[in-house]
Order: structure tokens, then C-alpha cells, then sequence
């Protein structure tokens, strides 16, 4: 009787300890800005961290987001055919920007963030010319940009930061070209679900850590970097919020058991 209680008891422990993990995942007490808070939340934290950014995306990647940043490149060339005009959404530090503008063909090659402080790294990756810029200014209002006007429009870890994510599809898919193609590389839902706990463990509790090490301190962009991910869609659902704003032949690609995934989507 006692080892039967005991069984029940191991029983109810798993059980309630799949749901948290999946649910909620709840590994430290940091908690997301709320999103009115989160676009002013998200510029100056950037700012304060982006010194540390590049070494970050290595560690904590195991250098592979350059390979992911690749892909994006060569995906959205595949797509396009004979494309003059690139944008480079919540470029950052311009690791996206820098390869886009590697590509000879490109009549021009525009890099958006709206922290200063990444465009700062960005520029020293960069040969800024009329053909090439960098330029302050919001993922959710592309002010610089008409309708119609562009050719391929990638982004690399903006979309869960941005605080309204169909705003910004809707005014990515305004400034496209009909026929333009939007490359989209950010965090995934790991599966299967065995490997989720060991992703979670690595992301709330590790990846932190490399932030702290690399910044000098402790910094708690580093716990919202990992946090972020889930309040952000899976790649199925993100797949089919795409489809449903009116953009077509949508797939998407896993990288490592889908910790990071890669979607091209076509205008
Ligand atoms: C995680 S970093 C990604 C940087 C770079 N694309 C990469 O892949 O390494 C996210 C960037 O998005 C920018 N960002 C977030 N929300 C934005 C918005 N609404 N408008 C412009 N930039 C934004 C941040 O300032 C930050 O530089």
C-alpha cells in the first residue's frame, strides 16, 4: 500500500513538473515588460548591452548563428530574382546587414535598428556608402520606406522584441515588393519535447550566465533575451500568422531540433 502511495506520488511529481516546463518554464523570477513598457525597455537595454552582443550570439550559439545568418542570405537570393533593393530589419550589430551587403548586385542595402548604440557596432562592420547605410529607426513604422519598394527584407532576432508582431509583419509586408521576399531567422520550439528540458535549462539558466560573464555584471537583458522566446510563436503558428496577413509559399527551416528556425515568406 505504502509503495503504491509512493508510485502515485512520483507519478503526480512528473506529471506537474511536464506541465511547468512546458507551460511556463519559470527558472528564474524575471518577468517581461509588459508591452507598452517593451519598446523603451527593449532600445535601452541594447543599448547598455551592445558592447557585448557579438561575443554573446557566439557563446551562446556555439558560433553557429553566423552559419544560421548565411542561410539567411542565400535563402532570400534563391527566392528573388534579380533582386537591387535589401533591408535589413532590426539589424543590430549588422551581422545580416554586413553579409547583404557583401552581394555586388544590391543597388542598395539599408540596415534599421533603433538602438544607436548596436548601429555603433554595425558601422565598424561596414563600408557605409550611398550604396550601403545604416539608419535609426522603427521595425513597427517604416517611415523611410514607400509601398512597393523593396526586394528582399530579412530580419535576425528582431521579431520576438518588437512589442506588437503583426504591426510589424503588416508594415514588412507594405514596403515589399509584390514578389518581394521576407527572410525571417529567430528562436523556435525545441522538439522533441525529452530535448526541451535540456534547450530550457540551457537558455534560462546557462545562456544568462555568459551574458554576465562577457557584460562584467549582471544585466537583466540576458535573462529577457531567453525570456522573450516565449511570448513569441512557434514556428508552426508564426508559419500560419504569416499565411493569415497574406503572404505566400511560407516554409520554414529548424536549426538544432528547432532552437532557432529560419522562415522565408513571400509577398
Ligand atoms: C537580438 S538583436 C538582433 C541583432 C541582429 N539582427 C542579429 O541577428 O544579431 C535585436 C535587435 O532588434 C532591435 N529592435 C527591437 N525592436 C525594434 C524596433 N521596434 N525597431 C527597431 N529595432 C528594434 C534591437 O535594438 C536589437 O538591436
Amino acid at each position: 500500500m505504502e509503495k503504491l502511495h509512493k508510485i502515485n506520488k512520483m507519478k503526480f511529481a512528473v506529471s506537474e513538473k511536464d506541465q511547468f516546463m512546458e507551460e511556463t518554464t519559470p527558472m528564474n523570477q524575471y518577468e517581461l515588460p509588459s508591452p507598452e513598457k517593451k519598446p523603451e525597455y527593449v532600445k535601452s537595454n541594447f543599448d547598455h548591452i551592445a558592447k557585448a552582443y557579438d561575443r554573446f550570439n557566439d557563446w551562446n550559439s556555439f558560433f553557429l548563428h553566423r552559419s544560421w545568418k548565411n542561410w539567411v542570405v542565400k535563402e532570400a537570393l534563391k527566392e528573388s530574382s534579380d533582386p537591387k533593393i535589401a533591408v535589413d530589419l532590426c539589424c543590430g550589430t549588422g551581422d545580416i546587414t554586413a553579409r547583404l551587403s557583401r552581394v555586388k548586385s544590391f543597388q542598395s542595402v539599408t540596415g534599421i535598428d533603433f538602438s544607436e548604440n548596436m548601429l555603433s557596432y554595425a558601422k565598424t562592420k561596414l563600408i557605409l556608402d550611398n550604396r550601403v547605410k545604416l539608419q535609426v529607426g522603427d521595425a513597427m513604422n517604416l517611415k523611410s520606406l514607400k509601398n512597393d519598394s523593396v526586394d528582399i527584407l530579412t530580419m535576425g532576432f528582431g521579431l520576438r522584441n518588437v512589442s506588437d508582431l503583426k504591426k510589424c509583419l503588416s508594415e514588412i509586408k507594405r514596403v515589399l515588393k509584390p514578389g518581394g521576399v521576407f527572410v525571417n531567422l529567430d528562436v523556435g520550439r525545441v522538439r522533441p519535447k525529452f530535448l526541451k528540458y535540456f534547450a530550457d535549462f540551457y537558455f534560462f539558466k546557462i545562456v544568462p550566465i555568459f551574458g554576465y560573464l562577457l557584460y562584467g555584471s549582471k544585466h537583466e537583458m540576458f535573462d529577457y533575451l531567453p525570456h522573450s522566446a516565449k511570448s513569441y510563436p512557434d514556428q508552426e503558428n508564426l508559419k500560419k500568422i504569416l499565411e493569415e496577413l497574406g503572404f505566400h509559399s511560407v516554409r520554414f527551416t529548424n536549426f538544432v531540433f528547432g532552437n532557432a528556425v529560419g522562415h522565408v515568406a513571400k509577398k
